[in-house]
């Protein structure tokens, strides 16, 4: 290892930097149309944790057509990184794999062999994807102390990561230990619900300049943000384990974690810097706070006027009542301009005590 490593990993963090000034989502349209009443659900599938990681993707891939993915992985990063700094990179990624933590490199690695892929590539899409989703995410107690949570995917690449959408039950000992919504290749999670316990969402934050404590960060086995929320899903037993590992452990991006729980009041949005918890943000029904928004910014900030996901939640919230919150209400919130607008690609909404209702939606504004 020693001063190799560290010349790999600088080359990746510069690859990072320059996806993240080239792959800034667009600008949200207003377009005052109504959204079609019901998107598609993704395709369900089933990942067995009781197989090798190497192995454990390999019925969902036979579900995929490989040119289709192999096209959709080879335009992302196409898009994403020049083509000089892709040849220099990827060897480089190519190595960094080995140092990654399992069960993730022996996924990324099984998944893109049995396509005939670049494992280093792979383990690019999988950090790539992590320097811009632009969310909302909407946490809310009704009436009876029932919790809700809801969230919208925005991205970039809208038209391919639509058709790679997929709802994936991580099954061990034949039973679901969680549930989650992803991307086909990505093998973090931004969206996840662990059955009767909790559900929890990752929204963006301030990834502008996440690259520079980076490389720092990952010497440090720091955790890149998505990682985080698929192991809290696996190892958390409770809601308070889960948003105490959501909010202490180091990872290489800011981020907003929403979590969600199954007995009132348990629910919360975590701010998040690298090393810790920046503010945590608890539901507070006795007071007026039964629903929490999160988009992209803090919530003790004011959005920007040209990026305001989070006044329009709020009205319609306000207007829909804590009477009549539950999951379809929660849907059409979320399916509100700008809350949904042309970079939605799914939205899901779920409740942990009610895993069976666990519903996502790929979304097109038409
Ligand atoms: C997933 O596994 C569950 C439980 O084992 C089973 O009932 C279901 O049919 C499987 N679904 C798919 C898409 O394979
Ligand atoms: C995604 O799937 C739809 C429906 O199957 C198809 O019409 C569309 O062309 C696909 N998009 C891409 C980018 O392949
Ligand atoms: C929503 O309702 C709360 C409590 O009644 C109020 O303070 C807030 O101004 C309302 N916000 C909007 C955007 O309507
Ligand atoms: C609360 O529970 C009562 C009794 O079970 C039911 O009638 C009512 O619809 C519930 N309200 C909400 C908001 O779920």
């Amino acid at each position: 290892m020693g001063s190799r490593w560290w010349g790999s990993c600088a080359w990746l963090f510069i690859f990072i930097f320059s996806f993240l000034l080239t792959c800034e989502a667009e600008p949200q349209t207003r377009d005052p149309s109504p959204p079609p009443p019901l998107d598609p659900e993704p395709w369900p599938c089933n990942v067995s944790l009781d197989s090798p990681p190497e192995q454990r993707w390999d019925p969902v891939l036979k579900r995929f057509d490989p040119a289709f993915l192999r096209f959709a992985f080879a335009r992302i990063l196409q898009e994403s990184i020049p083509k000089w700094v892709h040849a220099i990179i990827r060897p480089i990624a190519e190595e960094i794999v080995s140092c990654v933590p399992q069960p993730f490199a022996g996924e990324i690695r099984g998944l893109f062999k049995a396509l005939d892929l670049n494992v280093g590539d792979g383990l690019l899409l999988n950090l790539a994807y992590e320097s811009s989703a632009f969310c909302t995410s909407i946490i809310a107690q009704d009436s009876n102390g029932t919790i809700y949570h809801g969230r919208n995917m925005d991205y970039a690449f809208v038209d391919i990561l639509r058709n790679l959408t997929i709802d994936v039950n991580f099954l061990k000992d034949g039973q679901v230990k969680f549930r989650g919504t992803t991307f086909m290749g990505y093998v973090g999670l931004w969206t996840g619900q662990r059955p009767h316990k909790f559900t929890i969402s990752g929204d963006e934050r301030d990834a502008g300049n996440w690259w520079e404590n980076a490389i720092a960060a990952f010497f440090n086995r720091n955790l890149p943000v998505s990682w985080l929320i698929r192991i809290a899903l696996s190892e958390a037993e409770d809601f308070e384990a889960a948003a105490l590992m959501l909010a202490n452990t180091p990872i290489i991006a800011n981020v907003y974690y929403i979590i969600g729980g199954t007995t009132p009041k348990e629910g919360a949005v975590i701010t998040r810097k690298r090393s810790g918890p920046v503010d945590i943000w608890p539901l507070d029904p006795l007071s007026g706070g039964w629903y929490r928004v999160e988009t992209n910014y803090d919530h003790w900030t004011t959005p920007p006027p040209s990026d305001d996901r989070r006044t329009p939640a709020i009205k319609a919230l306000n207007a829909t009542g804590q009477e009549n919150i539950n999951l379809e209400s929660l849907y059409k919130i979320l399916s509100e301009q700008p809350v949904l607008n042309k970079d939605t690609i799914y939205t899901t909404v779920m409740s942990a005590a009610y895993p069976d209702k666990y519903t996502t939606r790929i979304r097109t504004l038409k």
